[in-house]
């Protein structure tokens, strides 16, 4: 630091070359000034660390010197010295908060130069404070510009990444879709269907409250329950008449080839068991198949399709009988409630069907999936 500069105001030349006799000795420079308004003008011109003012002066008293210095200079430490007759003056500085210490005249060499020095010691007290309040508020600053660049940043990169997990989920329906065609194509009378099981299977789902993320898993699994058949004999898929025992066991097949199809893609681990299982019957009972897995050990949304498959075939036409009425429909998930079929997935397919009537059916509703993915759409149908 460079060298401390103290000013003395004082009326009376001999204090002020008592003083400068007294610090002669010292480090610190000392300037003095007899005037009030001298010593203003000093500090206007010179770096001073510390004024010590006399009380009593013509013109402008030390209290009020103190006061303006303390205006215009509020780093510069003050102190008054005054004799002990306008001590309640000094006090009232003081308790103001103007002034540091007070020195009394006559004074003790020891006990003012300790006092001058524990002033200039407060001053660079005081510089350093705010020096590190300083340094702390640019760091605060700089955090804080580094905290809403990171935020910036990791925005931008979410919403890449949400544009990509957008393209990927397209890709990912398309390709479903496509697989979920094929399979309806190899027969005219089943066209359709995967989609509307799928679609039946999403809305029973929705019926049962199941959240966004199965309910999604029942409508992609609904649209390839039936991809093994592609893995099944042309002659019997398309055959015109009721199976035989032989061509029945063949087409048991397909649930199993489905899976086994569906194994190796990654984005369809979640599918693939709902697949597999999706023509067990929940009591475990050897009609089912392939596992006779038993109730909750099947999965749910293949317990969801087994209804909505069940409800599609049996209101669609076939090459060798029409439609059946959905008073039939209903009496046999009645019959089977329990054996085959989860009485509670057939529970919400009822109340689905007693308030939109044969409209569920017939309506040919389609389900929304992209927009119930993207969280456009609460329930996704129309
Ligand atoms: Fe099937
Ligand atoms: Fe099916």
């Amino acid at each position: 630091m460079s060298q401390q500069r103290v000013l003395f105001v004082d009326d009376e030349s001999n204090i002020l070359k008592a003083i400068q006799r007294l610090l002669r000795a010292e480090s610190v420079e000392v300037l003095t000034a007899q005037r009030p308004e001298e010593a203003l003008e000093l500090l206007e011109q010179t770096d001073v660390q510390l004024v010590v003012s006399d009380h009593r002066m013509p013109g402008m008293s030390g209290a009020d010197l103190l006061s303006v210095v303390r205006e215009r200079h509020p780093e510069i430490v003050r102190v008054m010295m005054t004799g002990y007759t306008h001590m309640d003056v000094a006090v009232e500085a003081i308790n103001r908060g103007e002034i540091y210490r007070l020195i009394t005249k006559p004074w003790n060499d020891d006990e003012l130069r300790l006092t001058l020095k524990q002033a200039l010691d407060h001053y660079t007290l005081k510089q350093e404070v705010q020096r590190l309040n300083h340094v702390t508020r640019q760091q605060n600053f700089k955090l804080q510009d580094m905290n809403k660049n990171l935020e910036t940043k990791v925005r931008e990169r979410t919403r890449q990444l949400d544009a990509k997990n957008l393209e990927l989920r397209t890709a990912y329906i398309q390709t479903i879709r496509a697989l979920a065609e094929a399979i309806d194509a190899k027969d005219a009378y089943t066209r359709g269907h995967s989609e509307r099981v799928a679609v039946y299977a999403s809305r029973i789902a929705g019926e049962m409250k199941l959240d966004k993320q199965l309910i999604e898993r029942v409508y992609f699994s609904g649209l390839l329950h039936d991809v093994g058949k592609i893995g099944i004999p042309d002659a019997i898929i398309t055959k015109p008449a009721p199976l035989d025992p032989e061509e029945r066991e063949t087409i048991k097949a397909h649930p199993e080839i489905g899976a086994k199809i569906l194994e190796p893609v990654a984005f369809l681990k979640e599918i693939v068991p709902c697949v597999r299982h999706h023509h067990e019957w929940f009591d475990g009972s050897e009609r089912g198949y392939p596992d006779r897995l038993i109730a909750s050990a099947i999965p749910l949304p293949s317990r969801v399709i087994l209804v909505a498959d069940t409800v599609e075939a049996m209101t669609s036409d076939r090459p060798y009988r029409k439609a059946l009425s959905i008073d039939t429909v209903v009496s046999e998930l009645d019959k089977y409630s329990g054996s085959q079929f989860d009485p509670v997935v057939v529970g919400a397919f009822l109340r689905l069907l007693e308030r939109e009537g044969e409209n569920f059916i017939s309506k040919r509703q389609q389900f929304d999936i992209d927009a119930f993915i993207e969280g456009s759409v609460e329930a996704g149908w129309s």
